[in-house]
């Protein structure tokens, strides 16, 4: 049972399903957060958009059958709201050594430092994105993929108000800090970058752009999966409304990446061309080449492996214990939940070969989380492998072995091969440049980023989408750049 849908009401300064007019000490502060927002919008969020109007999904309330609205906003017109899942009458804490007790709705004061911390990481997450995505409009490929890109970074934006409404409501002065720091940090910043690795990264073309939300949103999802289940209500409410969100961000990179695949092999096709190796002819056709796309996977499923974290760690294992953060399938897990006495398998270097060696669950819990992105990713790598094999193109893309090119974890000392082979040092940069873009690969890719902005059209290195979004037609003028 589930209490009723509230619709959100767009007349408000800032959309809401959570009753926020009742609550004048949280409303005082979000209003005097949200001008700040704005601010940071403006300085870091998508370049030279504030007249263009943007075909938009907006959410209207939590009704997993119609949520959301479609309709041509102006970017500087966005509203961000909050939005919460529905409560759950009579749910329990699903895990953990509070296991069956009733969820919290305030936080315990025990696990207030914990959870301020993970509210904090992945807040930190949501704006850092947006920063990353800032110059791409310029050389969108298309007015479709212009329009995902913005949808991506208006929900992004609404990530980090939905992290900050949990601070500024339950934790008081130290949540109002924290959620001006959100908006301090910059991505790459020298002196205050964002909190994690990935996110420092540049995403300098729309081939990373999409790869980007194909590996690093989907590590978004895990984690908000994994916090969905949380004991501490709140926060699972949250979560799970974000979850949906992100679904369309996956499918954004998988797509997009699915498109640039199906490109280069039509162009190849049509060229004659069957060796794939034959990176030169395949360029020529000014389509991106199926080993550089292997690169580039390399790279971004790396960089995401990172932010997992250590594969063994006492703080996953406290967080889980606490009931603070589950795992990926909680609770379609059919073991105790408690996991005092279970082992789980993890890979490692043990005299330079990978062994496998089973670890209490508990210290494995973002080992754990790891395999599960990983099984997950390895779907949408499939489903691109049909693309290729359809056209009768003898490649295959591969996800790399989870301990290439990491710089966190227990392969951070060693140097793995994409195939899993241990290497000593030298070799590895040997071959660096067969496993990771080199500097002309990078430069190839950005001489083809163009903007190809009238309705319709798209770039050569790029095919059309099947079908557009809200089944608009394939002439649909999803920006009118104004
Ligand atoms: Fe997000
Ligand atoms: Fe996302």
């Amino acid at each position: 049972m589930s209490e009723a849908i509230v619709e959100i009401n767009y007349d408000d300064l800032i959309p809401n399903n959570i009753d926020l007019s009742n609550d004048a000490r949280l409303k005082k502060a979000l209003e005097r957060w949200q001008p700040k927002f704005l601010e940071w919008w403006k300085e870091a969020g998508p370049d030279k958009t504030r007249d263009m109007e943007v075909y938009l999904r907006t959410a209207v309330g939590v009704d997993p059958k119609g949520w959301a609205k479609f309709g041509h906003v102006k970017m500087a017109d966005y509203r961000w709201g909050i939005l919460l899942a529905p409560q759950v009458e009579g749910r329990t804490i699903p895990f953990g050594k509070h296991k069956g007790e009733p969820v919290w709705q305030e936080v315990p004061g025990e696990y207030r430092a914990l959870l301020r911390r993970l509210l904090v990481v992945q807040g930190d997450t949501e704006p850092a994105s947006v920063e990353q995505q800032r110059y791409l409009s310029a050389t969108a490929p298309s007015l479709y993929d212009m329009r995902n890109l913005f949808q991506v970074n208006v929900e992004e934006g609404r990530h980090l108000w939905a992290m900050v409404y949990l601070l500024v409501k339950y934790f008081g002065r130290d949540g109002r800090e924290e959620a001006e720091g959100l908006l301090e940090r910059r991505s790459a910043d020298t002196d205050k970058p964002r909190i994690l690795g990935a996110f420092n990264e540049e995403t300098p073309s729309w081939l990373s752009f999409f790869m980007f939300t194909f590996f690093t949103d989907r590590d978004g999802k895990m984690q908000l999966e994994a916090l969905a289940k949380s004991g501490f209500d709140p926060l699972s409410r949250t979560c799970r409304f974000m979850v949906t969100e992100e679904a369309h961000h996956m499918f954004v990179g998988e797509t997009g990446v699915g498109r640039i695949i199906q490109r280069t092999c039509e162009a190849m096709r049509t060229a004659s061309i069957s060796d794939f190796s034959d990176i030169e002819s395949v360029r020529a056709l000014g389509v991106i080449d199926l080993p550089t796309l292997q690169k580039k996977v390399n790279f971004h499923a790396s960089v995401t492996h990172d932010l997992f974290g250590n594969e063994l760690s006492t703080n996953a294992a406290t967080a889980f214990t606490a009931g603070i953060k589950g795992r990926f399938s909680e609770t379609r897990q059919e073991d105790n939940h408690v996991l005092r006495e279970d082992v789980y398998p993890v890979e490692r270097v043990v005299d330079r070969q990978i062994v496998i060696e089973q670890e209490p669950a508990l210290n494995a819990l973002n080992s754990r989380l790891l395999d599960d992105f990983i099984k997950d990713a390895s779907g949408g790598v499939k489903r691109w492998n049909k693309i290729i094999s359809k056209c009768g193109i003898d490649f295959e893309i591969n996800l790399p072995h989870k301990g290439f090119n990491r710089k966190i974890g227990i392969f951070s000392e060693n140097h793995i091969s994409p195939k899993g082979e241990v290497l000593s040092g030298d070799s590895w940069l040997g071959n660096r440049s067969e496993y990771l873009c080199s500097e002309s690969d990078d430069t190839y890719i950005q001489s083809l980023m163009k903007a190809c902005h009238e309705p319709g059209k798209y770039a050569n290195w790029i095919a059309e989408p099947r079908i557009g979004i809200d089944n608009k037609p394939g002439d649909f003028e999803y920006v009118k750049i104004n």
